[in-house]
């Protein structure tokens, strides 16, 4: 089997809908997402089923928070002529895939995802005795692996469910093997490539595969590189064929880490909604004002004249995010020797934040202004996923005997 079904280009990523984003989620991934969208064809996701698993008690801010993700989405530069923005319910074939891999994934695999014990640990005051959140990776592999995806961008712990959706594949691969009529297939997109570069691609496949000539392959790819006649499945099929192998129906995709900055929140823990010490994207100035001229500092720091230690200060972190190297020097002097008092060594920082957020507050504004451009834009997005999905539960259907 070969790799050629893969889509090489495409990334795939969902959030659930759990609130208005922060500066967390930008830094952490909004900001990647508007780097991915010009380089990779990306399809992104409001996860809200996913938050069903957890949050199956307050079904009613689902649809309200799923809106303001996707606004937050919006806001925050991610573009919806680039990338394709979609609600995973609204894509049942999610389901069906999810449903179809079940049959073939070992409860053990499950129960060692390391999600599975940790949130369980971690939100006691839920039930998650439930089968929807012990499948809810298995339902994560089933919305990457029905676009066939070649990247995933995750976060540190996300990457073992990207790691089960690559064993989930290869299982079921072996199990399902190729597709049915592969050869068929095969011959019938040969002949979309018109007679002289059918003949040529039929020439080069049987030099490399009873020569093993490693030119003709080169020759047969490109051949195939990209063709206006052929859609992206009978480009598979073909490199496939050329190559030996079949179409294998499922791709394994990576997970594709990038390094965040540490966003500490008002606290200086970990910004979060769920600890009540964030900076909302779409918040308005005053407030963000206000929330950074209270943030915490170093303790020591009772008086104006005390001299502090920004190791042992919030507002240390997001000068690590936010401000260059002077700037930082000139806080560590200052706060060392009480040369600066807190206020003036928040001020570079409130700017920095005000003008980053200025743009997204803006977007946001004419987004929320217009709810009839949203919901179309998510209408077409679902719709273009749909038709990704049911091509690939096509393929996944008929494997499994269901035609
Ligand atoms: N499980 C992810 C989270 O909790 C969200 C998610 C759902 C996801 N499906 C996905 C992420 C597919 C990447 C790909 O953050
Ligand atoms: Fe923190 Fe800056 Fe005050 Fe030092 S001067 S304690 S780094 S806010």
């Amino acid at each position: 089997m070969t790799s050629a079904s893969r889509n090489t280009n495409r990334v795939v990523s969902g959030m659930r809908p759990t609130g208005p984003l922060h500066l967390g989620h930008l830094h952490g991934v909004l900001n990647n997402w508007t780097r991915l969208q010009l380089e990779y064809e990306c399809y992104f996701f409001v996860a809200d089923w996913h938050a069903l698993t957890t949050h199956y008690e307050d079904p009613a801010d689902i649809s309200t928070h799923t809106w303001q993700t996707v606004i937050d989405w919006l806001a925050a530069g991610v573009n919806p002529d680039q990338a394709t923005l979609f609600i995973q319910s609204r894509v049942p074939e999610h389901a069906e895939l999810h449903l179809l891999l079940s049959m073939v994934t070992p409860l053990g695999w499950l129960e060692r995802v390391p999600t599975y014990k940790d949130q369980q640990e971690m939100l006691r005051e839920k039930d998650l005795a439930t089968y929807g959140f012990l499948g809810y990776p298995l339902l994560q592999s089933a919305d990457i692996l029905i676009y066939r995806a070649a990247k995933v961008p995750v976060g540190e712990d996300q990457v073992a469910h990207v790691e089960l959706t690559r064993e989930v594949a290869r299982r079921f691969n072996h199990l399902f093997g190729r597709e049915h009529g592969f050869e068929q297939k095969a011959e019938k997109a040969v002949r979309k490539l018109g007679a002289k570069n059918g003949k040529i691609y039929a020439q080069a496949r049987k030099r490399y595969q009873e020569q093993g000539d490693a030119g003709a392959l080169e020759i047969g790819r490109a051949l195939l590189d990209p063709h206006p006649n052929l859609t992206v499945a009978d480009r598979e099929r073909l490199l496939g064929y050329l190559e030996g192998g079949g179409r294998s129906i499922l791709e394994e995709p990576e997970s594709l880490l990038t390094p965040v900055p540490k966003m500490p929140g008002l606290d200086g823990q970990k910004m979060s909604k769920s600890y009540g010490n964030a900076i909302h994207l779409r918040e308005d100035a005053d407030s963000v004002a206000k929330k950074l001229k209270t943030m915490q500092t170093d303790p020591a720091r009772v008086r104006r004249t005390d001299p502090g230690d920004p190791e042992k200060c919030p507002v240390w972190g997001l000068h690590k995010v936010y401000s260059d190297n002077e700037t930082r020097n000139w806080v560590q002097k200052g706060c060392t020797t009480a040369g600066i008092g807190c206020l003036d060594c928040k001020k570079p920082l409130i700017e920095k934040i005000q003008a980053e957020l200025d743009p997204i507050r803006e977007r946001g504004e004419q987004y929320e202004q217009s709810p009839d451009l949203v919901r179309n834009l998510i209408a077409t997005g679902n719709e273009k996923a749909r038709d990704e999905a049911r091509d690939t539960l096509v393929d996944v259907r008929a494997a499994m005997g269901l035609r």
